[in-house]
């Protein structure tokens, strides 16, 4: 393991967060240290743009002095995000120090501790990888497979990024873990941290010019904004490099210098020493596939093509983003807005112009301000657009009209374009454990499957031969891996994140909870007579980080306090509104006292096919919460099901009372069994 610079005379001064650095001088190095340097001229219809040098972090002057966060210094002493990561990696310690913690996000790990073990801290890391579009080969996962059972915890999670999470590994065994990964082709480089994250592209494997296209697009900007700097392959496989060849297109836009967009000395080109201030997220789609949720990203970009269907450029939106802090108006969820159009050939120049923006503007003295959605916020888009467009080099043209956004899940059966089938599987909360794991490995190396992961953490398995559809339908679902048509729709649209017990950030529960929130959102459901067909989007997180995106959902639950939850009305299936803050500190056992007034004034006052969160916002939350707090319950029609379910009264009345113990009607008992009973025996028939 290759050591990093002795700078441990620099550790106790890292331990003040509000270190006073004089000698900072912006982020800008000398050598570019002004925009029209090395500047080519403009295209003539961009000649009249002035070029500035106030769009670069002012020099400052040698006494004045910045307020950076802790971060921001642990990353400038840090070699390129390898003191004192490696040096902590030596010990025999089971856990690294602070600064250690903070660089090994850059690598694709959390540290992590059991929240819910007594006595001294157990820690493990988690580790995330980094596949752009979810793309996953037969090998990679297979490989996945393997270390989740034998360095974590057994199982293994989908992310809501199209990656996936081991959790539980420990620290002696993530050498071993981390190179696997990248000896089978996989990579964690810049999974969490400050630099651009798992770049999303609609993970269906359709043969598709668009659809290509924006899978391609992913993978080079993936590529384009990856460290250079070497730190990865240093310290996990002792500075072997194992990359594939980079497309000459990437190499060529990240080393071009002619705006002032790089440090052209530096081992990381676009990043620096600084990287960026904070998390920077990106996803490319086709139009009208929001499978990627785009409006939550800092940047997103859409393939426009012409009516011949030849992809001609790009629409580009920016300054999206979910997280924000409770009770601090000052943060806050954010969708992106349109930037503007870029011809094919420029994405990659555009898109480097914008993380420069930020590079060079975010804020790095809180952190909690620090995304991209609050400088575009403080500045207006107008400004934004002419400090990229100086980087960029010309001016964006006008955003491209596009037809409405639509979810797709791309789950069941379906034709890939090239003569095979792709089958999309249902994976509650994304975590394959169990006889499901089992299953699902078994599957995929017997036909020797490629996989796609989802943003709704799900799963697609690819390449499918026709005669193979049968036995793969039948085989899977006796492991609980159902068609669609049997997964309750509540579930398919349901997303959690990963809390207790191991996010240190978690306040009170969310993947372990979903599971019981969804069936007793699902018994309001049929006690207000709500169709078993019918379906809002739920969305749980166990802090206001909004990791599930549940800002975003018709119904959105985020952990304020324990057992409490604040909860958000007013997203939509195609995922194009924004939700907003209801009610604060609802109690777990509280919820049926919120769901049952609005989920039967929903039934009662919706307009034709209007969706529970188009109907809260038609409403409005006054209208909403003076209906909540008038609730007497709902008007119960004499039930006609009964008599049909329940031929003879002696049925009926053992069902009553074990119903009861569950706090639920006879009637909604038996609908929950039989469903249950269909689905077990009905997968994989009638294939
Ligand atoms: C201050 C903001 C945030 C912090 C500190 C944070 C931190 C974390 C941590 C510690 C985990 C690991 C949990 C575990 O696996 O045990 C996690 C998971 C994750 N986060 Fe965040 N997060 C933040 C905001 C966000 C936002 C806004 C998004 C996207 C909308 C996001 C996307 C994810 C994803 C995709 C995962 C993987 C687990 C999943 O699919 O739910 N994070 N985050
Ligand atoms: S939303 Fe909060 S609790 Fe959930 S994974 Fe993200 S940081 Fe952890």
């Amino acid at each position: 393991m290759t050591t990093s610079f002795g700078a441990a005379t620099t550790s106790a001064a890292l331990k003040d967060a509000k270190l006073q650095i004089p000698n900072f001088h912006g982020l800008r190095p000398a050598a570019a240290s002004s925009l029209t340097r090395n500047a080519l001229p403009l295209p003539s219809s961009t000649r009249s743009l002035v070029i500035t040098r106030a769009v670069s972090t002012p020099v400052q002057p040698e006494t004045t002095t910045v307020k950076r966060s802790k971060v921001e210094i642990f990353k400038e002493q840090s070699n390129f995000i390898r003191y004192p990561l490696n040096e902590d990696m030596l010990t025999d310690a089971p856990n690294i120090g602070e600064a250690a913690t903070q660089l090994i996000k850059f690598h694709g790990s959390y540290q992590q501790y059991n929240r819910e073990e007594r006595g001294s801290r157990s820690y493990s890391f988690m580790i995330r990888t980094k596949n752009p579009c979810g793309k996953v080969s037969n090998q990679l996962y297979l490989t996945m497979d393997d270390l989740a059972d034998q360095f974590g915890i057994g199982t293994l999670r989908l992310t809501t990024r199209q990656t996936f999470q081991l959790h539980g590994v420990l620290k002696k065994d993530l050498k071993t873990v981390m190179g696997t990964i990248i000896r089978n082709m996989g990579s964690t480089l810049g999974a969490c941290g400050d630099l651009n994250r798992n770049v999303l592209a609609p993970a269906a494997p359709l043969v598709r010019k668009d659809y290509l296209l924006a899978q391609e697009t992913a993978e080079n900007i993936a590529a384009l904004l990856s460290p250079q700097s070497g730190f990865y392959y240093d310290i996990w496989v002792d500075g072997e490099k194992i990359l594939s060849s980079e497309p000459p297109e990437v190499v060529q836009a990240r080393n071009d210098n002619s705006h002032g967009t790089n440090f052209p000395d530096s081992p990381e080109p676009i990043y620096g020493t600084q990287f960026l201030p904070r998390k920077f997220k990106i996803a490319v789609t086709v139009p009208t596939d929001n499978s990627v949720d785009i409006l939550t990203n800092d940047i997103g970009v859409v393939v426009v093509t012409d009516e011949a269907g030849e992809p001609q450029g790009y629409n580009i939106y920016v300054g999206g983003g979910m997280g924000r802090t409770h009770r601090v108006e000052t943060t806050f969820p954010r969708l992106a807005e349109p930037l503007g159009y870029v011809p094919k050939e420029d994405i990659l120049y555009a898109v480097k112009a914008i993380v420069v923006t930020q590079r060079e503007n975010g804020r790095r003295d809180d952190r909690r301000y620090s995304r991209m959605k609050y400088l575009i916020s403080s500045w207006g888009i107008e400004k934004f657009r002419s400090v990229v467009e100086q980087y960029y080099g010309k001016k964006f043209e006008p955003f491209r009209v596009l037809p409405e956004w639509e979810f797709k899940s791309y789950l069941g059966w379906h034709e890939q374009g090239d003569g095979k089938l792709f089958y999309g599987l249902h994976v509650d909360n994304g975590r394959i454990g169990g006889k499901m794991k089992k299953t699902l490995r078994e599957v995929i190396e017997k036909y020797n499957l490629n996989v796609r992961i989802t943003p709704n953490q799900n799963i697609i398995l690819t390449d499918v031969r026709s005669s193979w559809k049968r036995p793969i339908t039948t085989t899977l679902a006796q492991a609980g891996l159902l068609q669609p048509r049997f997964v309750d729709p509540l579930n398919i649209t349901a997303m959690a994140c990963p809390a207790f017990p191991l996010c240190p950030l978690a306040i009170t529960e969310a993947e372990r909870g979903i599971p019981d929130i969804l069936k007793r959102i699902r018994a309001v459901f049929d006690k207000v007579g709500l169709r078993y067909s019918e379906s809002v989007v739920v969305r749980i997180t166990g802090c206001p980080n909004g990791c599930a995106r549940p800002y975003m959902a018709e119904l959105g639950l985020v952990g304020d306090g324990p057992n409490s939850y604040q909860i958000w009305l007013g997203g939509n299936k195609k995922q194009t509104s924004l939700a907003r803050s209801f009610m604060d500190k609802v109690k777990l056992h509280d919820l049926e006292n919120v769901l049952e007034p609005l989920l039967y004034y929903w039934k009662q006052r919706r307009q034709s096919k209007e969706s529970f969160g188009d109907f809260t916002n038609r409403m409005g939350f006054d209208k909403l919460k003076e209906h909540v707090e008038k609730w007497e319950g709902p008007v119960v029609a004499p039930s006609r099901h009964n008599l049909k379910l329940f031929a003879d009264k002696e049925t009926y009345d053992a069902m009553d009372e074990l119903a009861k113990l569950q706090n639920k009607s006879a009637h909604q008992l038996a609908m929950e069994i039989i469903r249950n009973y269909v689905a077990s025996n009905q997968n994989g028939k009638g294939e």
